[in-house]
Formats: C-alpha cells, structure tokens, sequence
C-alpha cells in the first residue's frame, strides 16, 4: 500500500466521529422535516444496530444471509477460475462482521487464486476484527482493511491496489437498500473507478412469494422490530432526542409498484419529539410513519437491464439450492 493512501486512510480515521455526527444531524433534520418523515437505512448500523443484524441473520424467517452462505460454500472456490492463476486485488463493500467472506476467502486461497484483500466498512470494530481473524488463520495473505464510508473510494478504486485486475464483491443484497437512482449512480461510480474486464460479484434477493418475503422481515422474535427501533435509541443517544420506544411500532410490508420491502417506525399516538443538541422539535401525529428502509428485490430480467444500463455484462448467476437469492458474476466492458 502506498503512502498516499496511509495518509488517507489516517485522515478517514481522524475526522471519522465528526463526519458521522454532523452527516446524521443533517439527515435527521431534513428527513424528518419532511412531509413523509424519512430516514435513510444506512444509520442502522451502529454498534448495537450491527449486533441486532447479526441476529436477524439467525432469526429462521431470514433467509437472505444462510442462502448466500450456501452460494458460497457451493461455488466460493469457482467464482473467478476465469482469472486463470492472475494475481488480482480483492475488494469488498460494506464488510460487516465477514462470516461470509472469512468462508469465501478460504475456498479461494484453497483454489490457489492469488490476490490480495482490501475489505472497506465504516465500522472500525467491524474491519478490525476481520483482518485480525484473517491475518490469524492466513498468516501469508495480504490483507488491507479501508475503513470509511466505501462510496468515496469507488471512484478511483483502481489505484487502490497493487495488481492490475480488479474484483468488487458487494454482497448480501445491499444493493437493495439503495433507491433506483441512487444504485445506479453506485454502479457508475464503480465503472469509472474499475478497469475494463474487471469483475463485480454482486448479491441479489430473488423475487418470490410476498408472504415468505414479509415474513423474513416481520420474524416471530422480533428482532427486527428491535433492529428498527434502535434507530430511535440511536437519536437519543447521539441528537439528544426524547423517543419512548413503547410509543412506536414496526410495520412491515411488500410494495410491488417499488419491488421493494417496505419499513416503517409507527408513532401509536400524537407526540412531540425534541432534539437537545439539534434545537429540533418533530411532531408525530397518531399512526403517522418515519419511512426507514427499502429492501428491493429482483428478477433475473431487473439484473440483466440493470447491468447493462450500468456498463457491465452478466457472466453467470450463482443461487442457492432453493433460488432464493443470487450472487451475479459481472464483467465491466
Ligand atoms: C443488510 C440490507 C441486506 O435489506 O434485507 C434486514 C437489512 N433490514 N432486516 C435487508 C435488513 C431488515 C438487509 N440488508
């Protein structure tokens, strides 16, 4: 790595809190100013939201993360053959607690692919902990971890690393939390930022029966109501914010005109909310909803267009025995 990037990197670090704090409070402000109150999905994962998505990855109902761990245990040896023994630089966006990508690391190393791993995540826990994981178990691959928001390395993520070929992965459907327009611009930050011939494996869910989709987001335990509850707690704890959580529910649902689960946090009565740091007061009225995340969903024929509006093409479509989700080999023309 060289030592541009070190000073980058550090500069990352140094103005981490800060840029988070500010960022929030403005989003906050503005999304709840709104006539519909919005929130965007990114500020579930603080520490406590992180732990609660690990759980959610447990809850039976999920299907979304074991069918991806069926993927990759199939075909995580199989997924970039076509490098034929090219050194390459591995990237990957968003690489939350990496129990995935730890078991796809070692089906490649086991392959004999030579690369070396850069994983970006704004959680300083969270890339710590896998390098720390990875360096113990493969002590001789390269592992460098990039901590920041991943949208701002994109661009130039070719000069990110040492080899000439590059690799994306960017899985567990996150894609699907970004609008159309918003995962379009993603994809074209990528295309500049990638040579051509370079590869994006990306994760997809499937489209599939409305009540198996609403039911992996309404789980018995609930754990994803306390997973979007704690978005709440999150503006206490950060804005200064009063929120009684008793006084909100989580609603849940599939909307076919976005092809998206839909969430919502609903205030059960007329309230007020005051932010102390932000000198912010909101107004909830009853069964009023604070919008809080979209988790699209697609067909076969949504990701071939998508990939050809964004300049790439579909190699192969890995899924899990039961179809449920899909990791899409991409090629950037
Ligand atoms: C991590 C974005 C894939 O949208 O399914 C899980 C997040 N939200 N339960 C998803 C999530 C509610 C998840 N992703």
């Amino acid at each position: 790595m060289n030592e541009v990037m070190l000073k980058n990197q550090q500069i990352v670090e140094e103005t981490f809190d800060t840029i988070i704090d500010s960022e929030f409070a403005k989003d906050v402000v503005y999304g709840l100013s709104q006539s519909q109150k919005r929130l965007s999905s990114k500020y579930f994962y603080n520490d406590a939201g992180s732990r609660l998505f690990d759980l959610i990855t447990e809850q039976p109902e999920y299907y979304l993360t074991r069918a991806e761990t069926n993927i990759i245990q199939k075909n995580g040896s199989q997924f970039f053959t076509r490098l034929e023994g090219t050194p390459f630089n591995l990237f990957e966006l968003g690489c939350g607690n990496g129990d995935k990508t730890f078991s796809l690391i070692e089906n490649m190393l086991d392959a004999g692919q030579h690369f070396s791993f850069y994983p970006m995540d704004i959680s300083k826990v969270a890339i710590d902990g896998l390098v720390k994981n990875l360096h113990q178990s493969f002590p001789l691959l390269n592992v460098q971890g990039l901590l920041g928001d991943y949208h701002q390395f994109l661009p130039q993520i070719h000069t990110l690393g040492k080899q000439q070929r590059n690799v994306v992965l960017f899985l567990g459907s996150n894609i699907g939390n970004y609008t159309t327009t918003q995962a379009a611009e993603l994809l074209s930050d990528l295309y500049k930022g990638l040579n051509s011939g370079d590869f994006l494996l990306i994760g997809m869910d499937l489209k599939k029966n409305f009540d198996r989709m609403t039911a992996a987001y309404n789980d018995k335990n609930r754990v994803t109501e306390k997973f979007n509850l704690n978005l709440l707690c999150r503006m206490n704890e950060e804005l200064g914010a009063n929120f009684d959580v008793n006084k909100f529910t989580h609603y849940e649902i599939y909307n076919p005109l976005d092809n998206a689960m839909q969430s919502f946090l609903v205030s059960i009565e007329k309230q007020l909310i005051h932010f102390s740091t932000i000198d912010l007061d909101i107004e909830f009225d009853a069964f009023e909803t604070l919008f809080v995340e979209s988790s699209h969903k697609y067909s076969f024929r949504d990701i071939d267009i998508l990939a050809q509006k964004s300049g790439f093409e579909v190699l192969e479509s890995y899924t899990d025995d039961k179809q449920d989700f899909v990791d899409s080999l991409w090629q950037r023309l």
